[in-house]
């Protein structure tokens, strides 16, 4: 899509006149919703598939398994059933699909009309799954709730950055992983209220109230008004001055609507943005923006998130007080994460992930050891002391994957891509992560079941990996200017110089021409003179 969906960034260190108005206001409740609803669907699956009551109606194999107890099965393996882990796992596979048809409506349709389908797919898979009566009513429900996160991740944040003041900008962007977060530990919460509910309908309203969130999106999407990029894109010039005035508060918006014409033209002129992105040039900002998204869930995050219930109950936790301590992780996920809205952009990007790193890979390492010597295959139920012990661990864990993998892994490459390609970028970037959430999703009860407390090695194998990654690999962005990157950042880095380097003139660009664009030189974030 054009990347004039992020011209109100200061392109040449330019501040344009903004005041925070209601309509911004209501903007920001609107990335609440749409982040909470896809949180709420991280949350709700453990805690629902730990409930003894929805096994028995879905999952009979898995209740029976559980209700032996450990005399009969290892504890590990309670839960490895490929049905139970579809269930969780649907739900990111549509997502997926679904981004690639978001990224043509988002263009097309426009940002509005995108959050509006998401709403409607949420309301209806929701209605799905809190009325199932098979295991095909719950599986098509969570098929059609991701859809509507596949549709929302793309549109909600190119929404927001196309509505925020550029001074905002950054901090709404982690204020959409905060929401993430307390969508999480909303869901906790309520599995844990439902759970006590007698009667077998618990598991019902535990998915059925996924239906506030999507209707607060909905209601959402037909209040707002269409970005001003989105209707310039569109051609619909007046009307897009109109708003822009509208939500900056101020009719001095020429400058801004200027900047955002030239990049809609800009950005119009590349015929083929996932084409442009395989070049050369851009080879950096991809390499980074596809291995922050694998790295964010090989960390095991997602282990954590959406199987806390079911790990905890794993490790001899009764049913309440693992839905409890799923309660308590959330907590911590949603704190951690306001520790870095305050310091991203203070002590920067690399010394979170860095410092993240070392308090993983340590938390990580000692639940392995408790596990190893404490819960073997057939153990019955961890003393007191250790079973608090790992849930202290978990929650170090938990909280250096909150200010740091979790907001950076949206941040980096969405503030990392030039223009050009910025669109085409966040598409590949939500794509990976759902690939990588899905296979996570599908395949980490069975890892447990044949890995053990080896998990945790292999979880901790990978948090090893990325922060070598980071220290040799990932470039400070730390207060640089979005459009400068290519000059301040890859141009001055010792290994992705080289993709910027200008001894290999390509014949594309020996006429100056970029993509039927006559280039000055030195445009927004790339350079015209690197080999493709
Ligand atoms: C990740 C999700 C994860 C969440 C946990 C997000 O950044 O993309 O997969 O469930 O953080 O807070």
């Amino acid at each position: 899509m054009a990347g004039g969906g992020f011209a109100t960034a200061t392109a040449n260190g330019v501040e344009f006149e903004a005041k925070i108005t209601p309509i911004v206001i209501i903007s920001c409740i609107m990335a609440a919703t749409g982040g909470l609803m896809f949180g709420y669907d991280v949350g709700v699956s453990g805690g629902v598939t730990s409930m003894p009551d929805f096994l028995k109606k879905f999952f009979p194999v898995v209740h029976r398994k559980v209700e032996a107890g450990a005399d009969k099965n290892s504890n590990y393996c309670k839960y490895d059933n490929q049905g139970l882990q579809l269930f969780t796992s649907s739900l990111y596979l549509a997502g997926l699909t679904a981004t690639f048809f978001a990224s043509y409506t988002t263009r097309t349709l426009g940002r509005r009309p995108t959050m509006l389908i998401a709403g409607v797919f949420f309301i209806i898979g929701v209605v799905l799954n809190a009325a199932a009566q098979d295991l095909a009513m719950l599986i098509a429900g969570r098929i059609l709730l991701g859809c509507g996160v596949g549709f929302a991740n793309q549109a909600v944040p190119l929404f927001l950055s196309e509505i925020a003041p550029t001074k905002i900008r950054g901090g709404l962007n982690i204020l959409f992983q905060l929401n993430v977060t307390i969508g999480i530990l909303f869901a906790n919460l309520v599995n844990y209220g439902t759970a006590k509910i007698k009667g077998g309908w618990g598991w019902r309203l535990s998915l059925g109230l996924a239906g506030v969130p999507a209707l607060l999106l909905t209601v959402g999407a037909l209040l707002v008004t269409e970005t001003p990029n989105s209707l310039v894109e569109r051609g619909r010039l007046d009307e897009g001055k109109a708003v822009l005035r509208k939500i900056r508060g101020t009719d001095n918006v020429e400058p801004e609507f200027a900047d955002l014409l030239e990049a809609s033209r800009l950005a119009k002129e590349v015929k083929h943005p996932f084409r442009n992105l395989l070049q050369r040039r851009n080879r950096p900002q991809l390499v980074i923006a596809v291995a922050l998204q694998i790295f964010q869930q090989c960390t095991g995050i997602n282990a954590i998130m959406f199987y806390a219930p079911v790990l905890f109950s794993t490790l001899g936790f009764g049913n309440d007080a693992a839905l409890y301590s799923a309660v308590v992780t959330g907590a911590v996920n949603v704190l951690s994460t306001v520790v870095s809205i305050y310091s991203v952009d203070k002590v920067g990007r690399r010394v979170l992930l860095l410092e993240a790193g070392v308090q993983m890979f340590f938390s990580q390492v000692v639940i392995a050891i408790i596990l190893g010597i404490k819960v073997t295959d057939h153990s019955q139920n961890l003393s007191k002391g250790f079973a608090i012990l790992v849930v202290v661990m978990i929650c170090t864990y938990v909280a250096a994957f909150a200010w740091s993998w979790g907001p950076l892994g949206w941040l980096i490459p969405s503030e990392t891509f030039p223009l050009e390609t910025r669109s085409a970028g966040q598409s590949v970037t939500v794509c990976v992560n759902l690939l990588f959430t899905f296979i996570i999703a599908q395949a980490f009860l069975s890892m447990l079941c044949h890995f053990k407390f080896g998990i945790f090695i292999f979880f901790s194998s990978w948090v090893l990996v990325m922060s070598f990654f980071v220290m040799f690999l990932l470039p400070e962005t730390k207060n640089i200017p979005i459009e400068e990157m290519t000059e301040r950042v890859w141009k001055k880095h010792w290994f992705w110089a080289r993709f910027m380097d200008d001894h290999h003139d390509d014949q594309v660009f020996a006429s100056g021409h970029v993509n039927g664009k006559k280039s000055n030189g030195k445009s927004n974030g790339f350079d015209p003179s690197t080999r493709l």
